[in-house]
């Protein structure tokens, strides 16, 4: 009996059960039966959470693009593998075959380790959507040099701190980037961050926009005529389970992100085996996530889990709104997908558009249609259903993180009965618990409480770059021996699971893993501020977006607040990216705190959510005074 693929709910569950009795019979067959390994494992999972060491398939072989490519060349030599859709809709698309990208892939490796990159090295990868992105990724990881994609919407400052984290020898970058109707200049904030970049020896660029840009001698080449050059011939690199595979940035509860680290073998076998039963993907059909590569989603959904099947999948290099709302209708019915991957706050910027933008679209190819990033809340679940599933589509709500790798929580398409703004069933291999404040795991159905997960599964991260003890104490510790989610969840009447949203300092907008720390961070900056503390609250598109409570220094407060206002949004920028300025920001006396120093963020967060109920005790406050007057100059 094979593991690979549920075909009904009765099997989910004999598959759910076998798993948890024996993870290591379940995962090792799946592993043996739909992967080419150099050499098998020892031993199928390894493991002490306590101490948050995971290896799975330990002492195997392998390397994961002769998983993803070459391993389906004899039989899907011809086949797309990529559709590359640009931002431009009269720009032609590109239909990249699977021998088509072996070879740009196996160039672009030759080039790599021709410019010195070995096993184990960590490339910087900040690129646009465009193919040279994924071929790039994909090189990285037939050599066995770590890649570390920096979303190309953020700021030098930004990119300068992840690259410096883990000591990148090489940035791939190209002149600059096409978004809806701007062109973004991604060189000249590569030369920007690279003021402090000291480990960075050279710098790949690829030609996207022909605009004017510097090169630097001796740092600087251009991609094109080196990939010209290169022989298409490479040998790829025989990699351990348990080699890092690439390094993802996600923000954290201190203004340092974290660089998770995911391993080879473990997060093959899984993001194969998630995109094949959670979105039922057949032969033909076309799969498009319309995520970045510069997130966990894309890495997982848009490339490794799709080309492990030896699926089609495209790559969308514009935005939704770009040239008009009806854009992301025209790209499913042009390329006849069948898979719509997307995120809820895209739903709720298409809904709020006229009905004309997408009504003379009959989506007649969609099967499946999925939703990642954040709850999707039931108006938005209707109309996504309704509209773009046409009421037949299975709508899957997916729940997990950069850290777990692939998707945890979900229904799996035609299999598991979806209900609204529910995740519903964990995969097979995944043990959700809730715990209480007492850090006892809660029993029982019609519950809520934090998230954690009580056994490892292939594609957990396995440490935060150059800092394990950070890894450990962040996840691992407040509920001791089980990892902790950062999530609240409701498990109702019949074990289907709700997430409600994070319990910490991480605030999610527009589907963007925000933490509050970098940003106050940011803000302190400015000469004229003396201390700022930043909460979530709901927002109608964004789901939630910034509200920036701000203390002014005495030479800020001749200041016209306006203008500081823009000055401190335009910090943020510069600092971190466009994502991450505040909606509003409201200049304060002082901040909630209690006796010991520590911002008390639920009253602020009550207060910015115009919820002045219930503040609950706020006598033990240093200054309980500053409540009223906060909330009395709420914006
Ligand atoms: O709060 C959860 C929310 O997104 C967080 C993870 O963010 P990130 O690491 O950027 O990865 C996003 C893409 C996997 C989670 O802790 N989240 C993600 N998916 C859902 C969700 N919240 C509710 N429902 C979801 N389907």
């Amino acid at each position: 009996m094979s593991y690979y693929k549920i075909d009904s709910l009765e099997q989910y569950f004999k598959h759910y059960n076998k798993s948890i009795r024996e993870p290591r019979k379940f995962w090792g067959k799946i592993a043996e039966e739909n992967f080419t390994w150099y050499q098998q494992w020892e031993k199928v999972v390894d493991f002490n959470m306590a101490e948050a060491d995971v290896k799975w398939f330990v002492d195997a072989k392998v390397n994961i693009v002769k998983n993803a490519i070459d391993r389906h060349l004899a039989r899907r030599g011809n086949k797309t593998a990529i559709i590359f859709e640009p931002n431009n809709p009269d720009e032609p698309a590109l239909h990249i075959t699977y021998n088509e990208l072996h070879q740009r892939v196996c160039k672009m490796a030759n080039v790599l380790r021709a410019q010195g990159i070995a096993k184990g090295d960590r490339v910087c990868i900040y690129l646009p959507m465009i193919p040279e992105l994924a071929v790039a990724v994909l090189a990285c990881a037939r050599i066995g040099a770590i890649h570390s994609v920096v979303f190309a919407g953020f700021s030098a400052a930004a990119l300068a701190t992840r690259i410096n984290d883990s000591d990148c020898k090489m940035v791939v970058t190209s002149d600059g980037g096409f978004r809806g109707n701007k062109t973004i200049g991604l060189k000249s904030i590569v030369d920007e961050a690279l003021q402090s970049c000291p480990s960075v020896k050279s710098v790949l660029v690829a030609k996207r926009t022909n605009d004017e840009i510097s090169m630097h001698a001796d740092r600087d080449i251009w991609l094109q005529p080196l990939l010209d050059e290169a022989s298409d011939n490479n040998v790829a690199e025989i990699m351990d389970a348990e080699d890092p595979l690439f390094i993802l940035y996600t923000s954290g509860s201190t203004g340092k992100p974290k660089g998770m680290v995911h391993t080879t073998a473990g997060y093959m076998v899984y993001t194969a085996y998630t995109f094949k039963n959670v979105f039922n993907y057949e032969e033909n059909d076309i799969f498009w996530c319309t995520a970045d590569i510069g997130w966990i989603t894309g890495h997982s959904y848009i490339l490794y889990g799709p080309l492990l099947n030896g699926a089609t999948t495209v790559m969308f290099e514009g935005v939704p709104s770009h040239p008009d709302f009806s854009r992301f209708w025209e790209v499913i019915e042009k390329h006849r997908v069948t898979h719509f991957y997307t995120a809820p706050t895209a739903i709720r910027a298409l809904a709020k558009e006229n009905i004309d933008y997408i009504q003379p679209y009959p989506l007649k190819s969609l099967k499946v249609i999925g939703s990642v990033g954040e709850p999707i809340n039931e108006e938005a679940w209707h109309w996504y259903n309704d509209h773009v599933g046409g009421k037949r589509c299975p709508l899957v709500d997916t729940w997990w993180q950069t850290e777990t790798g692939g998707i945890m929580i979900s229904p799996l398409a035609f299999i598991t009965p979806t209900k609204p703004t529910y995740a519903s069933l964990p995969l097979p291999g995944i043990q959700p618990v809730l715990m209480d404040e007492k850090r006892n795991e809660i029993e029982g159905n019609q519950v809520t409480g934090s998230l954690c997960i009580k056994f490892p599964w292939p594609a957990i991260a396995r440490t935060i770059w150059g800092n394990h003890q950070r890894y450990k104490d962040t996840y691992f510790s407040t509920f001791p021996g089980k990892y902790f989610t950062g999530d609240g969840a409701l498990r109702d009447e019949v074990g289907y699971y709700r997430i409600t949203g994070r319990v910490d300092d991480v605030v999610i907008v527009s589907g963007h893993n925000l933490g509050t720390a970098p940003i106050e961070d940011a803000i302190n900056e400015h000469p004229a501020v003396a201390e700022s503390a930043i909460v979530g609250f709901p927002h109608d598109i964004k789901g939630n977006a910034l509200y920036g409570y701000i203390i002014l220094k005495e030479t800020g407060e001749s200041r016209d607040r306006n203008n500081l206002a823009n000055e401190i949004n335009m910090m943020i920028s510069h600092q971190i990216g466009p994502i991450a300025k505040l909606d509003k920001i409201q200049f304060v006396n002082g901040l909630p705190k209690t006796r010991s120093g520590k911002i008390m963020r639920r009253i602020l967060r009550k207060i910015a959510e115009g919820d002045f109920s219930n503040f609950g005790d706020i006598s033990t406050l240093l200054n309980p005074e500053i409540v009223e007057e906060i909330k009395d100059g709420r914006i």
